[in-house]
């Protein structure tokens, strides 16, 4: 009598040691682990070993598609094909002060472009949009689908977290490679970043891929593989895609920390604000418009961005998106709405020189350390933390002038934040020999 052959029961310590003898992973196991993290049905210590065997063993392209699906497929995918308006998002790889997507936001949807997004929170040492959101009194992220979808049809835009309802494996995989080293994979990243941005129902992405020590990616060509690797898969699911590879060695803007960085984008917005922050958000905006052809070209994109930031029309209508949030749209015009630290410790140069490098990670890691992100899973966040930076790579500094400040609420932590930062930013007796340029590289096919 032969045996009928049953299907084996899935083991999660099975495909953690596969994984970690370097063999190919099936589409079966990669979704039975995704589907039963989802559903607590094995805990978090057997996940991050498999994570962090993933970090440091690959994966294959067949393994990166079955695991982005598999995460895409835990939750709804949105049908938004009734909504007239061309659905357009953008996405960053994360970086430290990265807050493009609280100014591009509104203002793709004030030129008629509809942008639904869903983002993450801080992830290692770099911030997340839905931290800095939280940071606005009573704004909501976490909207159920219906009010996420009547959002768009009203207001164009919509910035919510994963939920529940979409891309639930995302949402606890994040928050488990964040306190557990297993960020830094192009085929994490790209499945994490993916799954979500499938889910939504968008006609095109805008990716903005992350380069320098600030970055996940450090070197040009680690971030350009990551870039390839989400087009092919975006561009495998019909949407149309474009990477832009962008400088991540020193923050962007000014300000890092969840409230601050609220502050910064309204001064964007108000037609003021550091020039790296204002020029990165009319490139990755006009590229916006033109994937949701609201205009010919690029450079007609950026043209309109910047007209609807004079008018006035980006700001009004993230106004509108954070009423309709039931956050305090009261805050763009009272900063003091938003939450403030209670103390402020300035940083100062002990010589005279130039600011020759900024080792942007540790900065990161500062705010993280003064509260602004999270060291553990259960860590709340603190939004009204973070620093103030006065100065950028290559600008001149006098002996004893201030070039940061720190904002917080904790002595012990402001001190280990101020040694991080000191340590970070390298004076030297002359400026920089080159200047890094803000956007690398464009990659992408449908373009
Ligand atoms: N952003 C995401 O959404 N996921 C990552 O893994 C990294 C950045």
């Amino acid at each position: 009598m032969t045996a009928l052959a049953t299907p084996l029961a899935f083991r999660a310590i099975d495909v953690i040691c596969k994984k970690r003898d370097n063999i190919e992973l099936s589409r079966e196991e990669i979704e039975g682990l995704v589907s039963a993290y989802t559903a607590g049905e094995i805990p978090d210590y057997q996940v991050s070993a498999w994570l962090m065997a993933v970090v440091l063993r690959g994966m294959t392209r067949a393994e990166t598609a079955s695991l982005t699906d598999a995460m895409l497929r835990s939750g709804e995918v949105l049908d938004l094909s009734s909504l007239p308006a061309r659905k357009v998002d953008k996405h960053s790889t994360g970086g430290v002060g990265d807050k493009t997507s609280l100014v591009i936001a509104p203002l793709v949807a004030a030129a008629g472009v509809a942008v639904p997004m869903i983002s993450g929170r801080g992830l290692g040492h770099t911030g997340g949009t839905l931290d800095k959101l939280e940071a606005i009194p009573g704004f909501n992220v976490n909207l159920p689908v219906a009010q996420f979808r009547s959002m768009l049809e009203t207001c164009g835009c919509s910035m919510i977290g994963q939920t529940a309802e979409i891309a639930p494996a995302d949402r606890k995989l994040y928050a488990l490679r964040d306190v557990t080293g297993t960020v830094e994979s192009p085929y994490l990243i790209c499945a994490s970043i993916m799954s979500k941005k499938l889910a939504e129902g968008i006609d095109a992405l805008v990716l903005d891929v992350k380069t320098g020590s600030g970055a996940f990616m450090k070197s040009e060509k680690d971030a350009a593989f990551l870039a390839e690797l989400m087009v092919e898969t975006g561009e495998r699911m019909g949407k149309q895609m474009v990477a832009l590879i962008t400088d991540m060695d020193q923050p962007l803007g000014l300000m890092i920390g969840n409230a601050l960085e609220v502050i910064e984008c309204v001064e964007i917005m108000r037609g003021g604000g550091p020039g790296d922050l204002r020029e990165l958000c009319l490139e990755l905006a006009g590229w916006m418009l033109h994937l949701g052809r609201a205009t010919k070209t690029v450079a007609e994109g950026r043209k309109k961005s910047a007209d609807l930031i004079s008018s006035g029309a980006a700001l009004e209508k993230f106004r509108q998106m954070i009423e309709l949030q039931g956050g305090d749209p009261g805050i763009v015009d009272d900063y003091r709405r938003l939450p403030q630290a209670q103390h402020r410790l300035e940083i100062k140069s002990a010589q005279a020189g130039y600011i020759a490098s900024m080792q942007c990670e540790q900065i990161g890691t500062a705010c993280v350390i003064l509260g602004g992100g999270r060291e553990k899973k259960e860590d709340a966040v603190d939004p009204a933390v973070g620093i103030v930076l006065h100065k950028k790579v290559g600008a001149g500094v006098g002996a004893g002038d201030s070039i940061a400040t720190i904002h917080y609420n904790s002595d012990a932590k402001a001190q280990r934040a101020r040694q991080l930062i000191e340590q970070s930013i390298e004076i030297a007796a002359t400026p920089p020999a080159t200047k890094r340029p803000l956007i690398h590289k464009v990659i992408g096919r449908s373009i």
